[in-house]
């Protein structure tokens, strides 16, 4: 009896000592694993005599089940440590400022801060943004906008055509964001001010073309809009974007089937070496395509083209970052290249805004 005792002591104080799980779980296989003191000692009682098998067998009962139970506590004590360990060691100071690396390591492309900075822009002028999905139906594209059927118009936007659907329809990835003026004016009541800028495609590609590219376009429709007005919006939004007090602008005849009359503006410009130099100087470069809304497009909204007037127009953003932060090749924005983005790239809490500077 007093060689269990004693080996009763050895175990109980092994437990207290059992500073983790794991050193716990020896102390258990030592003393009721199958090869452990206990259990050895269990495999005895047949051997034994009944009278000895009467004392002894309650007595090893007993012992195991005081093992078992001093284990188990131990257990718990031991589980709440280790729990209360770790959440000492991962507890944050949200009160910390932002660590500095996380600040400078990620950038925004310069795709969607120029997008930000004409949002801004344009927001401040009273415009808000209309959206509208990539992939449309040839009537958004094009017959709404008074395209003609058939019309070269169509073939010249290297159009990406869906597969046929059984009623021999075709959607087709947009090919300019004009779209979205059908889509708004057939959903608002005028007075409308838009911006839709988006993704747009077509099968092109070079230095200056990607398939896939940008474009914001810009539609005002209420009673009394004319000409004036949209000369006004796009030389406010020019000076604001390039940042400059004054810019030449020229306006030229052009033609698209969604307004009459149609142009094309360039603004002045000079290249001094490398650089170009935007506002003034003798050289010219095209930036959109603009005009008065054509009544057709009115109408296929149903919209009484006696009653309202309104202007649009559509550039390319992918084009104006190109102007505004000097960078050559077009393609290099979509092929992933994280040095070109470490380059080009915006810090992330650098927000555009007219307030605290667009580009600064
Ligand atoms: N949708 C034209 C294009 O992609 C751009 C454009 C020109 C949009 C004139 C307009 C506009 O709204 O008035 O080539």
């Amino acid at each position: 009896m007093s060689e269990l005792n004693s080996l009763e002591q050895e175990i109980l104080a092994n437990i207290a000592k059992a500073d983790s799980e794991a050193a716990l779980e020896d102390v258990r296989v030592a003393a009721l694993g199958k090869k452990g003191k206990i259990s050895e000692m269990m495999k005895t009682l047949g051997k034994m005599t009944p009278e000895e098998r009467k004392e002894m067998g309650p007595a090893l009962n007993g012992l195991k089940g005081r093992v078992g139970d001093a284990l188990g506590a131990r257990k718990d004590v031991l589980k709440e440590e280790a729990l209360k360990a770790r959440l000492l060691s991962e507890t944050l100071d949200v009160t910390l400022p932002t660590r500095a690396g996380s600040m400078f390591e990620g950038r925004v492309h310069p795709i969607a801060q120029v997008t930000q900075e004409l949002t801004a822009i344009f927001a401040d002028m009273g415009f808000a943004v209309a959206e509208g999905p990539d992939i449309e139906t040839d009537f958004y594209n094009f017959t709404a906008l008074n395209f003609p059927p058939d019309h070269p118009a169509r073939l010249e936007h290297d159009t990406f055509f869906l597969p046929e659907k059984e009623d021999g329809s075709q959607m087709v990835l947009r090919t300019h964001t004009s779209p979205v003026q059908i889509r708004t004016m057939t959903s608002q009541e005028p007075p409308i001010r838009v911006i839709c800028p988006g993704r747009t495609y077509r099968c092109d590609s070079d230095q200056t073309h990607t398939p896939m590219f940008h474009q914001v376009e810009g539609l005002v429709i209420e009673e009394g809009a004319h000409m004036g007005h949209l000369k006004w919006v796009l030389e406010e939004f020019c000076k604001a974007f390039f940042e400059v007090d004054n810019i030449k602008m020229r306006f030229r005849a052009s033609h698209f089937p969604f307004t009459e009359p149609s142009m094309e503006v360039d603004i002045g410009c000079q290249r001094v070496g490398n650089e170009l130099r935007i506002g003034e100087g003798d050289d010219w470069l095209e930036i959109l395509g603009c005009g008065m809304v054509h009544p057709n497009v009115l109408r296929n909204c149903d919209l009484d083209p006696d009653k309202y007037t309104g202007f649009a127009w559509g550039m390319g953003i992918d084009r104006l970052a190109m102007l505004k932060y000097g960078m050559p090749d077009l393609r290099a924005f979509f092929n992933g290249d994280k040095r070109w983005l470490d380059h080009y790239g915006f810090a992330p809490l650098d927000i555009p805004g007219l307030v605290g500077g667009l580009s600064s």
